[in-house]
């Protein structure tokens, strides 16, 4: 027997205003045409002004609470992959574990930009593994509507608001199931590729700025580097993979990276077309909508993998 991380549940929430590529044409020098050719998103949901990343999380979180069969606190740790928390402290995981009415455990925020859920599934199973946790949920939640400057037409048409959420439990199991191999990277080096220009260093918010076509060569590269490294890992080879769940930023990088990896298309989950990058919510939500569409079932072998600000990129390797 081996102990493994095991699914138990997952659910998503997005917010209600749904925000279509045309709503851009009226204020910024951009096309609905252009928008799908060059990133495949059509629409975007933004959060109301009283909606923040712990709202979206809660709601999420509840999701994957109910399809596992499980209250708040039955969670041994809440673990939040976010770029956007409500406040600068305290985390937005305390937040959402209020929220559930959840009186035991611990919960903390990971910040890898858009490589946070898999950063966060890594710490989750590192947590269950040595130990420390046996039930935790992973949440990705975000409000990137609030650090997009609305005036950059480079930037601010490509992201979303939303939040996902996964329930890990450890089970002592003979099967081959739950997250088989975890990859990890990042390089400062980068930093100036895709940043905010907010925080401590400026007094404020700050909006996103970014390098689109560098950012985009990296992306193709390392995505399927680190896909490769994951499945190593595991044991696995491309052509055990049912899906790979792909960070949704852009049609052309989820196409390019499954082509790199040798993996058809119609093995891809694709969400993007209806959320734009939700950055750190965009796995959890593609696990959740990829269940909900009847594309992942259980048995099935995942890929997940996301490349994001730092620059931070990794990939997980899991059974359904
Ligand atoms: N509407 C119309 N034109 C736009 C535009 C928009 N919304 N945004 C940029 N353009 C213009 C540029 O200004 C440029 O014009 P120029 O040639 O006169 O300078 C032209 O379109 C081409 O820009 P370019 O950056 O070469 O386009 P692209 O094909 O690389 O697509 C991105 C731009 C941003 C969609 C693409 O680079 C990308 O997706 N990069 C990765 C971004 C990403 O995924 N980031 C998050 C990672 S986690």
């Amino acid at each position: 027997m081996t102990l493994r991380a095991i699914v138990r549940g997952v659910g998503h929430y997005l917010p209600d205003r749904i925000v279509p590529n045309s709503e851009f044409e009226a204020t910024l020098d951009t096309t609905d045409e252009w928008i799908k050719t060059r990133s495949g998103i059509e629409c975007r949901h933004f959060a109301a002004p009283d909606e923040f990343t712990s709202d979206l999380g809660t709601k999420a979180a509840q999701a994957a609470l109910d399809m596992a069969g499980l209250s708040a606190n039955d969670i041994d740790a809440v673990i939040v992959a976010t770029s956007t928390p409500d406040m600068t402290f305290p985390s937005a995981a305390t937040m959402i574990q209020e929220k559930l009415g959840m009186e035991r455990g611990f919960a903390f925020d990971v910040q890898a930009v858009c490589a946070g859920f898999v950063f966060a599934l890594a710490n989750a199973n590192g947590m269950i593994m040595s130990g420390q946790a046996n039930r935790v949920l992973v949440i990705g939640a975000e409000t990137f509507s609030r650090i997009l400057d609305m005036t950059d037409r480079g930037t601010c048409v490509l992201f979303g608001d939303g939040a996902g959420a996964v329930i890990l439990e450890g089970q002592d199991t003979d099967a081959d199931r739950g997250i088989l191999g975890v990859d990890l990277n990042s390089d400062g080096r980068y930093r100036d590729m895709l940043y905010v220009d907010g925080g401590m260093t400026s007094g404020q918010t700050g909006f996103i700025k970014m390098q689109g076509n560098a950012l985009f060569r990296q992306a193709v590269e390392k995505l399927a580097s680190t896909a490769d490294a994951a499945l190593l890992k595991a044991g696995k080879t491309h052509e055990d993979v049912d899906w790979i769940v792909p960070h949704q930023a852009n049609i052309r990088i989820i196409q390019g990276t499954a082509k790199k990896l040798g993996v058809s298309m119609d093995k891809v989950v694709v969400t993007v077309q209806d959320h734009g990058n939700t950055s750190a919510a965009s796995i959890p939500l593609a696990l959740s909508i990829g269940v909900q569409r009847g594309q992942i079932k259980p048995g099935d072998l995942l890929v997940a993998e996301a490349i994001g600000g730092g620059l931070a990129w990794g990939a997980v390797v899991l059974r359904w």
